[in-house]
């Protein structure tokens, strides 16, 4: 695992910027694994003006999101669908063909991660996954557990993640409580993982993920049994790693 150390948030976009760019250059036809949340959205910004300046040709790119919300529509601005085209493929020259979510319109669960798992095989596997990391450690939704999650799953949104993501709807009680999320499993198979992490309220789980013991109590601390982490945080969440 390399931890690359960022002066801030911008600093940290620009540097994890470079690193899909890079991927972007070196393979075109590359599948890149995307998050959402406020930790890649810098990220994002960023690869839009690199690509208006004509320096990035995202034609060939394939994608597969992390995640989606259970049962909310995609036309809902605090879909993931919605937020990916706004923060990001509106904004690019990528095939809309080629973009993979979660279906959280599909009632089904068992359907909808049977479907997302035949999809994601089907592209041939993630070369590069972007991820940001939740409080408590979740990587995509996958939420502390007693065991790491393989495939696609369904999961119950811990109240701590509820909390957090509040701020994105009118009230607590619009937050879906359910969610489709690739798989510990999916996302450990990706050939190369990226994650940003940022602030002053990550820096506690950023010592525990990346520098304690390795267990699904922490999701994220299995990315250190992972061959190609790199790991971009800033002084703020590094604060409490010596
Ligand atoms: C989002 C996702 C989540 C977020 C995590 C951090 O697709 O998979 O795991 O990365 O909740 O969210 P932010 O970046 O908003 O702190």
């Amino acid at each position: 695992m390399r931890i690359i150390a960022a002066k801030d948030y911008n600093d940290m976009s620009r540097k994890a910027a470079n690193i899909i760019s890079a991927q972007v250059i070196l393979k075109p036809d590359c599948v890149l694994g995307l998050a959402t949340g406020s930790s890649p959205i810098g990220t994002y910004k960023q690869l839009i003006e690199w690509y208006k300046k004509g320096d990035l040709d995202f034609s060939q790119v394939k994608t597969a999101n992390l995640d989606e919300y259970r049962g909310l529509p995609k036309s809902n601005d605090q879909s993931y669908d919605y937020f990916m085209k706004d923060n990001f493929f509106n904004h690019i020259n990528i095939n809309f063909d080629n973009l993979h979510i979660p279906d959280g319109e599909e009632p089904d669960a068992e359907k909808a991660c049977a479907d997302y798992d035949r999809i994601v095989a089907e592209l041939g596997g993630v070369d590069l996954q972007l991820l940001g990391m939740g409080h408590n450690g979740h990587i995509g939704f996958n939420e502390p557990s007693d065991v790491f999650a393989k495939g696609t799953n369904c999961v119950d949104l811990q109240e701590s993640t509820i909390e957090a993501n509040k701020r994105f709807f009118a009230s607590i009680d619009e937050v879906p409580r359910q969610a489709y999320t690739m798989g510990i499993g999916t996302i450990m198979s990706a050939k190369k993982i990226l994650v940003v992490v940022s602030g002053k309220d990550k820096a506690p789980i950023v010592k525990k993920a990346f520098f304690g013991p390795i267990t699904p109590r922490v999701p994220a601390s299995i990315l250190q049994l992972h061959p190609d982490v790199t790991v971009i945080a800033d002084a703020d969440a590094l604060s409490e790693c010596e």
